[in-house]
């Protein structure tokens, strides 16, 4: 029986500028027959809602798939936040290759679609969140029963032992809403979290991303279209070209945990920090204060990666699925 899974996404294939890898896992999913999508909502991240929304129902509608899709709201969980965070939401000046659409504001928006649609199906589906979390801490506030229905989630989130990457301290899903995240951690759900220390042992280099680019196929071309800025902008920022598998990593890790170590962690989100705000405190019981007072882990955290086993689903399911259109 295949998972039923809500992918929780702020898809940015179809903005220049923006991170497009979310789109990556959004494929390696369609062409997983262990997975069944039952809808996919987006958020605020990489991109305006307006944006992600555009993207993802451009890709939907290029790969011929029937799939509900619902959009979050601009802003975050936390209202004071949302006007710090205020111009991740306002970016106007990416250029959008997908036809940008409005929100039809009379559809259920995503943190409903999450709710009704767990809370109807109690213990069955998974969410697999490659974004920021504030969708699921704003379905959880909306709907307090729903953290008994929700089976599972599987976050690309945070970072266990390794720097942050859009400060020192946090990875980019977290920093983006820390409330969200903090409210997500402590609600109880059997969580997952794929971290930096492994995403970024993945790595889709240039010249392989370029012969994505070498197929003439449209839909190929978009491809390449839009990930040869973000890969400029990295290897400027990074100089590491090419691109980290982060979403397609905590996708795979969905169906095939067997890729990864887990390691039991209470994880604290950091909210109140000058510095580190967005930051995933992970207490293996294994510090001073840690040992004393034995915290109950609230998320099992990937530690360990078979990168050769992981390289060869994606390159399977994606690029030669993108090669052979
Ligand atoms: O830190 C990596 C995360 O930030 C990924 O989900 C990527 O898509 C960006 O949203
Ligand atoms: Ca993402």
């Amino acid at each position: 029986m295949p998972k039923r899974i809500i992918i929780d996404t702020d898809p940015a294939m179809g903005t220049k500028g923006g991170d497009p890898e979310d789109c990556f896992a959004i494929m390696l999913a369609l062409n997983s027959p262990e997975l069944q999508i039952e809808g996919i909502t987006t958020v605020q991240g990489n991109v305006p809602v307006e944006r992600g929304f555009s993207n993802v129902t451009y890709l939907l509608n290029e790969l011929k798939k029937d799939i509900p899709i619902h959009s979050g709201i601009p802003g975050t969980f936390d209202e004071d936040r949302s006007k710090e965070r205020s111009w991740l939401g306002q970016r106007e000046n990416m250029e959008q290759i997908t036809p940008l659409l409005t929100i039809d504001k009379e559809k259920i928006d995503a943190p409903s679609f999450i709710s009704s649609t767990c809370n109807d199906n109690p213990n069955e589906i998974e969410l697999v969140t490659i974004g920021p979390l504030t969708n699921v801490a704003k379905a959880l506030e909306q709907t307090p029963d729903l953290k008994k229905n929700i089976k599972k989630i599987t976050m690309m989130a945070g970072a266990a032992k390794v720097p942050g990457n859009i400060t020192p301290a946090a990875e980019f899903n977290v920093w983006a809403d820390p409330e969200a995240a903090a409210k997500v951690f402590e609600s109880g759900i059997d969580i997952t979290m794929v971290p930096l220390d492994v995403c970024h042992k993945t790595r889709l280099s240039r010249d392989e991303l370029i012969s994505i680019g070498e197929h003439k196929h449209p839909f190929c071309q978009f491809v390449k279209e839009s990930v040869e800025p973000w890969i400029n902008i990295r290897s400027d920022l990074v100089s590491d070209e090419g691109l980290h598998l982060y979403d397609s990593l905590a996708m795979a890790i969905c169906f095939a945990p067997e890729l990864v170590e887990f390691k039991p962690a209470y994880v604290a989100v950091e909210t109140a920090g000058d510095h580190s705000t967005g930051e995933t405190v992970c207490e293996f019981n294994q510090s001073i204060m840690g040992r004393i007072t034995k915290p109950k882990p609230n998320a099992e955290i990937a530690l360990k990666l078979d990168v050769q086993s992981f390289n060869k689903i994606f390159y399977e399911r994606v690029i030669n699925f993108l090669k052979s259109l």
